[in-house]
């Protein structure tokens, strides 16, 4: 007999797999709405660069082989465009596969991570998942990091701390100074991973320059996707910015064909078409003002985002999702202590933000 629950451990059976937003097939089976909308999981509602696509067609014949192992020529589009050389560059598929890659690098067994909460479940559950620690430090009541509570519960074996900027769930964001504070005031030896998937999103006029800051911190490291702005969640596909030295680290435990070349030639693609994902920060924006004014009619309160989604403040957070869900609007009940009363929306098209908007209201008898 194998017992495989024994094998894995008590630590790895405390943990509740990743729960991803709800499958809209899933959805339509069991609320019988032909039309259901998603706005579950920040994806693009626009879809990636056309450069993109033709990217992929032309690929095609060659999906027999196997991926450049290296991501060069990815890598050296992402170099032109960041301004950083080759070697400070590691392609991941996704981000959630470059934290991983991080941890196996970096965080053995009785070692720790540090991050705001709520955020990123996966900088927990990668963290767990190496028989490591990651430990939550509570926002402010108004959403805010708290950067003293972060600085005291680094300790001795503290390796990473993770700040994502904007944040997810709250889309919150944080400024170049209250950054450079931190990171003054910060052991120079713990990694501050920036972890700025809806950077492109983000408006505050005062956004760090991580890259920039890079140069100066040798502890910071920065991580972009192309799943949310760029319209390729499916494709897995991501970059770390580092010193060159922890790069160097980490490849030693990345898998050889990590990326797949599908992912790489559309990526690169998608790197070079600016107006693309201009037309989809502007689209962005507008949909986020046009649910921001629905909720005002309603009387509904929500947190002003930085990013392509929104904490709106329901009343019963559970409720409400149970109830847009029947009406085929799939959106996301984080809850726990702070956010039982709220539901987080992904920004969509316009038509997909009018029929939340219209089911919403229904829901909530306004
Ligand atoms: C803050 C944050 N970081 C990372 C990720 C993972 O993105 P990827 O698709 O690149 O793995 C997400 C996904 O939702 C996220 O919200």
């Amino acid at each position: 007999m194998i017992d495989y629950k024994k094998l894995a451990g008590p630590e790895l059976l405390r943990l509740d797999p990743y729960k991803p937003g709800k499958p809209m097939k899933e959805v339509q089976r069991e609320s019988g709405v032909e039309n259901v909308i998603k706005l579950a999981s920040n994806e693009n509602p626009i879809g990636p660069s056309p450069k993109a696509l033709k990217a992929l067609e032309e690929f095609l014949p060659e999906v027999s082989r196997y991926p450049l192992g290296d991501s060069y020529y990815l890598r050296r589009a992402v170099s032109e465009k960041f301004g950083v050389d080759m070697d400070e560059i590691l392609c991941g598929a996704g981000s959630d596969e470059i934290i991983q890659l991080l941890y196996i690098a970096f965080l053995p067994k009785g070692t720790n991570a540090v991050a705001p909460f709520p955020s990123f479940s996966e900088y927990y559950i990668f963290a767990k998942s190496l028989r490591a620690d990651c430990k939550w430090v509570p926002v402010r009541e108004d959403f805010s990091i708290d950067f003293g509570a972060v600085l005291k519960a680094v300790d001795e074996n503290t390796r990473f701390v993770f700040l994502a900027n904007p944040n997810n769930p709250t889309g919150l964001a944080f400024g170049e100074k209250e950054l450079t504070d931190f990171l003054d005031r910060l052991r120079p030896d713990v990694m501050v991973v920036m972890d700025e998937a809806y950077i492109e999103f983000a408006e505050r006029p005062d956004m760090p320059d991580s890259v920039k800051l890079m140069k100066k911190y040798k502890n910071l490291l920065v991580m972009r996707t192309f799943s949310k702005a760029y319209g390729l969640a499916s494709m897995r596909c991501g970059f770390l910015l580092a010193d060159k030295e922890c790069i160097d680290v980490v490849q030693r435990v990345r898998p050889p064909f990590n990326v797949s070349m599908a992912a790489q030639v559309m990526a690169e693609a998608a790197l070079g078409d600016d107006a693309h994902i201009d037309k989809v920060v502007a689209q962005n924006a507008e949909g986020r003002n046009y649910i921001y004014g629905e909720l005002k009619k309603m009387g509904v309160e929500y947190v002003p985002t930085e990013a392509n989604f929104m904490l709106v403040k329901v009343g019963d957070g559970r409720r409400v999702f149970d109830e847009l869900l029947k009406e085929g609007v799939i959106t996301r009940f984080l809850g726990g202590e702070q956010l039982e009363s709220y539901i987080r929306v992904s920004v969509g098209t316009a038509e997909e933000n009018r029929i939340f908007a219209e089911k919403l209201a229904k829901v909530l008898g306004r």
